[in-house]
């Protein structure tokens, strides 16, 4: 009889709830019944609210068991979790769960699936197919492969991923690189450590696509510091790829060179920022850059670089694989193809959800994020990490799409939600933002490096009710000089999440039924 295969998350949020101990102790109740059963550490579906979720492959599908710990392991076998029996843990067919059959797995269609470091796996799903077609078509047809796509950065700005190629591959040079920008500092955010916990190699597929595309020989992925379980299994699956000829000299047999290291990032948010980032790359303190010239022409060691976030990176083999026109059938507007959404902060059913474009804010809330944790009413959500704007529930109708959020002065960024309930208050998030930028402002420019404490300064005199209105009118003032003045967008946002608080919830900065217009 074929050994049941038992899959038990080794992903930071699975391993965090105790999914090591839980397979430690599932690995000692087998053996002790005499049972062979293979136990693959696979990587997190991004059903956090579940996590650690067990799964047994069963002829109905993978049937599901979460959260466990591991003082039911003994129960669950003994109900007969081994061939997918009822349990009060269970929960079924995973692939059954509204939440996961809701969505449109295209960047994350692996992910949780297979086992993270095996090559056999990840091709047998799929992987390594867009390679494999980037190079039959070559270098250029590559490019407007990824242009037809419509895909837009998704670390942020949400730049063309095809025309930002196209640059890099048109600039003369002797030496191009790609860079992945994994440094992940949003609040709320997991989706970069996600695929490279859960499906390394196709973030590898993506970038080794990237090269051949632009004609760089070279990748460096800047991880962020606090990723450490996601550096080693990165640094496995690198190791992995180089020795089956993945990466190297001659890719394929296709004549072309390309090889990536891991760095580990520098623990500043600004150190995401690209300029800033390739200053710490090359070993120097994370200082923004003035552009022009742009990383595309003068980037890593002033040669052409690409730098994409991870999740455009990762995006690329399915779009070379199903074809530009099938990726940007999905979506809205000028944003096309899905987007992976993360839900987080005070929600009931936290975790990643990847959807096309157009999806609304309330539909992300309340139904799929199931509204607060505490079950008290929603007030607000921050969208776009720290620098995105707090939408109040008056504006949930508002679909997620690049353009839309910009006419509500909001962000979509790298795609994080975080929800707050009725008991936070907005001037106080506003005062967090203010004291954020001062603290992670890399000091090049004043906008910045003093308008963020004067912020705080001037918000704490709100607050205590000290010449209320007149310091409204100086933080609208502050807050525009911040927007047109800071060289990059830590200065230059951090007016977004301050001036919503302002404008939605005027009543949290004192009795100002009507606010001051800003000064001129
Ligand atoms: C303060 C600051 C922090 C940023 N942090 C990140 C980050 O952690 N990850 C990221 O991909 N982009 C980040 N960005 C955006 C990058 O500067 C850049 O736009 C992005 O890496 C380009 O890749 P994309 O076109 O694939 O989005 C940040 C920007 C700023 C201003
Ligand atoms: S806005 Fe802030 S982080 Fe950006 S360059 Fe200016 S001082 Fe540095």
């Amino acid at each position: 009889m074929k050994s049941p295969r038992i899959f038990v998350p080794n992903d930071a949020t699975a391993v965090a709830c105790g999914a090591d101990r839980i397979a430690r102790k599932l690995a000692h109740e087998l053996l002790a019944r005499g049972v062979t059963a293979d136990i693959t550490r696979n990587g997190s579906r991004g059903l956090f609210w579940l996590e650690p979720l067990i799964e047994v492959e069963t002829e109905k599908g993978r049937v599901g068991y979460g959260p466990v710990k591991p003082s039911d392991i003994e129960s669950l076998l003994q109900a007969g979790m081994l061939h997918g029996a009822d349990h009060p843990l269970c929960v079924g067919v995973v692939d059954e769960i509204p939440y996961l059959k809701k969505q449109t797995r295209l960047t994350f269609a692996r992910v949780g699936i297979i086992d993270p470091l095996s090559l056999t796996d990840y091709e047998a799903h799929g992987g390594y197919r867009g390679l494999k077609r980037a190079i039959e078509i070559g270098p250029s047809a590559t490019v407007e492969e990824v242009v037809e796509s419509g895909l837009r950065g998704r670390g942020g700005a949400g730049f063309p991923t095809g025309i930002k190629w196209r640059t890099v591959a048109a600039a003369p040079a002797d030496q191009r690189y790609i860079v992945c920008n994994a440094d992940e500092g949003d609040s709320g955010t997991f989706a970069d450590r996600l695929i490279m916990e859960a499906d390394p190699f196709c973030l590898i597929e993506g970038m080794t696509i990237a090269g051949l595309a632009v004609g760089a020989t070279r990748g460096y992925v800047y991880s962020r510091s606090e990723y450490p379980l996601a550096f080693v299994v990165m640094e496995k699956a690198i190791e992995k790829a180089r020795n089956a000829g993945l990466l190297g000299k001659n890719i394929l047999g296709s004549g072309l060179d390309f090889d990536l290291e891991m760095r580990m990032g520098a623990g500043a948010y600004v150190c995401g920022e690209e300029t800033a980032l390739l200053e710490s790359l090359e070993g120097k303190r994370g200082l923004v850059r003035a552009k022009p010239p742009l990383p595309a022409h003068k980037g890593l060691f002033q040669k052409p670089t690409v730098i994409n976030n991870l999740v455009s990176l990762a995006t690329i083999p399915v779009i070379l694989d199903k074809g530009g026109s099938f990726y940007r059938d999905f979506g809205m507007g000028r944003s096309r193809g899905t987007m992976p959404i993360q839900i987080a902060g005070n929600v009931k059913f936290g975790g990643l959800f990847e959807t096309a474009f157009g999806i609304t804010l309330g539909e992300l809330v309340n139904d799929i994020g199931g509204g607060t944790a505490s079950g008290r009413p929603v007030k607000a959500v921050q969208a776009g990490g720290p620098l995105g704007a707090y939408l109040p529930v008056h504006q949930f109708d508002t679909p997620f799409d690049y353009e839309a959020f910009a006419a509500k002065d909001a962000l979509i960024g790298h795609g994080g939600l975080v929800v707050f309930d009725d008991s936070v208050d907005l001037a106080d998030m506003a005062r967090f933002a203010m004291e954020f930028c001062a603290h992670e402002s890399c000091g090049k420019c004043t906008p910045c490096r003093i308008g963020s404490t004067r912020g705080v300064e001037t918000l704490d005199k709100v607050m205590a009710g000290e010449q209320r209105a007149q310091n409204l009118v100086l933080l609208r003032d502050l807050c525009n000089t911040m927007k047109l003045g800071s060289l990059c967008a830590l200065g230059g946002f951090t007016p977004y999440p301050v001036l919503s608080a302002l404008t939605h919830f005027p009543e949290d900065f004192g009795d100002t039924p009507s606010l001051p217009a800003a000064a001129e």
